[in-house]
């Protein structure tokens, strides 16, 4: 989707890190923004300070894991603003655990990681198809999605099934001849609060949660230098996004294993 200059971008997990990093870019090019997220304190102040810079904003408070509310997200989205052009399901959590640990830490993330996504390429695409384009989705995974980093196996396992099924979408859109596009964003770490992702766990006092922030990493990148590179890609209808260059030659070893029989590559991250 080239011309971005007074579309709609809709956004979930808007209110903070990379998701508000889309808002202050896309608003920056143009677009009018719809925010969807489950913190509504953050929201007001993510919309206060968009509509400051002179951003077209709107904003619902949405819970990704429950397909009606983001059906009513859809609905609040269209009432606004009468079209969405830019869907980007970046809403995320991740839980540290192993394998074989709890039930309750791998349904919260595949929920949130998975479900989310589904969801809102559920109740959006339909409606972007009728209206016949311009539109784009983009999904937010994750390296995690590209190789199996230990002790995220459910952030992993969601990420993957992101990245799949992105694939799919690409497969489908491109079959039918479709005006929409989709990417992939793939980032390494990146500057935001995910790793006090439970501070959104439900029945988990978040003043209790540790503000827990990856400073001082070599490969650590702002949301906005991955969001100007999201937009980039949006323009040029370019599928794979992976602001963090190294992880592309990791995937790549890793996905050669699967022919030479070797083990699968420990990810290396630039710390
Ligand atoms: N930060 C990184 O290093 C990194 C790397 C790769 C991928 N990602 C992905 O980027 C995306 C954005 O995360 P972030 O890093 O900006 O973290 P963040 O915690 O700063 O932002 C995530 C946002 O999602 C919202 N959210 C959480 N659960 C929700 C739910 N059930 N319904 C609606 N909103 C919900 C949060 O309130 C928050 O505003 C996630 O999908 C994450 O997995 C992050």
């Amino acid at each position: 989707m080239e011309n971005v200059d007074g579309r709609v971008a809709v956004i979930t997990g808007g209110a903070s890190g990379i998701g508000l990093g889309f808002a202050r870019t896309f608003g920056a090019a143009g677009m009018k923004i719809m925010l969807g997220d489950i913190e509504e304190a953050s929201l007001a102040t993510a919309a206060a300070e968009l509509s400051g810079s002179g951003y077209d904003v709107g904003t619902f408070v949405v819970d990704v894991t429950d397909a009606a509310a983001v059906d009513a997200f859809a609905d609040a989205t269209y009432a606004q603003f009468g079209g969405a052009h830019l869907l980007c399901n970046n809403a995320g959590v991740v839980e540290r655990h192993d394998v074989w640990g709890s039930l309750e830490d791998w349904k919260w993330v595949i929920d949130v990681d998975m479900w989310g996504v589904i969801h809102g390429m559920h109740s959006f695409i339909p409606r972007m198809r009728e209206a016949g384009g311009p539109g784009h989705i983009v999904n937010t995974a994750s390296t995690a999605g590209l190789l199996g980093f230990p002790g995220i196996s459910s952030y992993v396992a969601a990420k993957h099934a992101v990245v799949g099924m992105s694939q799919s979408l690409f497969h489908e859109f491109a079959m039918e001849g479709s005006p929409l596009g989709v990417s992939v964003l793939c980032p390494g770490v990146v500057d935001t609060q995910i790793n006090s992702s439970t501070r959104n766990r439900p029945g988990v006092d978040p003043s209790t949660v540790d503000d827990n922030k990856f400073e001082g990493w070599q490969e650590l990148l702002t949301p906005e230098q991955v969001a100007e590179v999201v937009l980039a890609a949006v323009r040029e209808r370019q599928f794979w996004i992976l602001p963090h260059e190294h992880y592309g030659e990791q995937a790549l070893a890793n996905a050669q294993g699967r022919i030479e029989k070797s083990d699968p590559v420990m990810p290396r991250v630039n710390r």
